[in-house]
Parts: structure tokens; C-alpha cells; sequence
């Protein structure tokens, strides 16, 4: 196992602080999950150097941090694209038209469902009920819900997403997820639209 182990610390400092200091003392391993995603941040997805980042950090063996990591769908345990699209294709979703957008949207991008555009900035995944039946069809882009798609409005969304990727502010394409705090603009994070929005409420 090769790399630095200690990347997360290096790369959010605070936020590892503020993570463990929500829990008393000898309690560390409480902030096991906010750890991963700040170690998921850091080193783009779950490698073994962030695994064992997190679990020296909270005291726990490497096999129970990764065995933790597994039941979590937000948890990334290969590289994915800056954005990762989770498309429910569920019932609901899949009534009103989800299947033939996803074919689409597939088609759009040159990649199968599972996988990740060359550019690495787009991995898109069909998905189960993600609890947005009333607003379907939808899609979660990391932690952003994007609801009452239409072809034009995701075609709308990709070009958004890709603006922003782009944007000056951002020194390099999204990776993967980063926990749900605020960050400095500038940092990785906030490439990766981290606010909880549901943007289908700006439609
Ligand atoms: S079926 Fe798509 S959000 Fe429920």
C-alpha cells in the first residue's frame, strides 16, 4: 500500500476537527462516517490509504471502516466521475418516462449505465426509489436533487454541470463527494455542489 495517509488531515484540517469534536473523548469513532466522506473528498474515492486514514484517526481496524463504507451508496469504493449521477428508474419514475431519458442521457454522454465519461467528469448509475416519487422522473447528482426532468431540462443540467466544472473558480474537475459543510470556494468541494439543494425547486 503506497501514498500518503494522511491527505484527509492535510486537506481539511478543520473540518477533521470538527468532526471528531462533535463526540467526548474516547467516543472518535462516532465521527466515523463524516470521516469517510471528508477522506472520499480528499482522495477522490475510497482507496486504502483513506480507509487507513480514517480508521488510525478513529481508532478503528481498517476492516471495520471498510466494511461500514460498503453499506453507504455515497461511499465510493472505485474512482467515479466528478459528478455521479444516481437516475431512479423506479416505478414511479419509470411511468413517467425514465428509462427511454437514461437511454438518452447515456447516449448524450457515450457511456452505459455504471459507467464513467472519458473526461472523468460524469459517472451515471440507474438507481432504485430515491423517495422524490411526487416530482418523478428524477435524478440525484451527488447530493443534489434534480426533479420533474424533461429531455430539455437534463440536456440544460449537463451543460450546467459541465460550466461549472469549468468555471475559473474551480482549479480542477469535481471527485467524487465532499461532506455536507461549508467550504472555501476555491476547495475541491465546492466543485461538487455540496448544498443539499433540491434543484428541481428552481423549476
Ligand atoms: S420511483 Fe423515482 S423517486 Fe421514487
Amino acid at each position: 500500500m503506497g501514498g500518503s495517509v494522511d491527505l484527509m488531515r492535510r486537506t481539511f484540517p478543520d473540518e477533521v476537527d470538527d468532526a471528531l469534536a462533535r463526540y467526548p473523548v474516547g467516543r472518535e469513532a462516532s465521527a466515523v462516517l463524516s470521516l469517510l466522506y471528508l477522506a472520499q473528498a480528499a482522495y477522490g474515492y475510497l482507496t486504502d490509504e483513506a480507509i487507513a486514514e480514517v480508521a488510525s484517526t478513529v481508532g478503528l481496524p481498517p476492516t471495520h471502516v471498510r466494511g461500514l463504507a460498503g453499506f453507504y451508496t455515497l461511499l465510493y469504493e472505485r474512482p467515479t466521475g466528478g459528478y455521479v449521477i444516481h437516475f431512479c428508474t423506479d416505478l414511479p419514475c419509470a411511468l413517467r418516462g425514465a428509462e427511454p431519458m437514461l437511454d438518452r442521457l447515456c447516449a448524450k454522454l457515450g457511456i452505459e449505465p455504471g459507467e464513467t465519461t472519458a473526461d472523468g467528469l460524469f459517472t451515471v448509475e440507474a438507481v432504485m426509489c430515491l423517495a422524490a416519487c411526487d416530482r418523478a422522473p428524477m435524478m440525484q447528482v451527488n447530493l443534489e436533487y434534480y426533479e420533474d426532468l424533461t429531455d430539455e431540462r437534463l440536456d440544460e443540467i449537463i451543460a450546467d454541470l459541465r460550466e461549472r466544472a469549468s468555471s475559473s473558480a474551480l482549479r480542477r474537475p469535481p471527485l467524487g463527494f465532499g461532506p455536507p459543510s461549508e467550504m472555501a470556494l476555491d476547495s475541491p468541494a465546492e466543485a461538487r455542489g455540496i448544498d443539499g439543494h433540491r434543484q428541481g425547486d428552481d423549476a
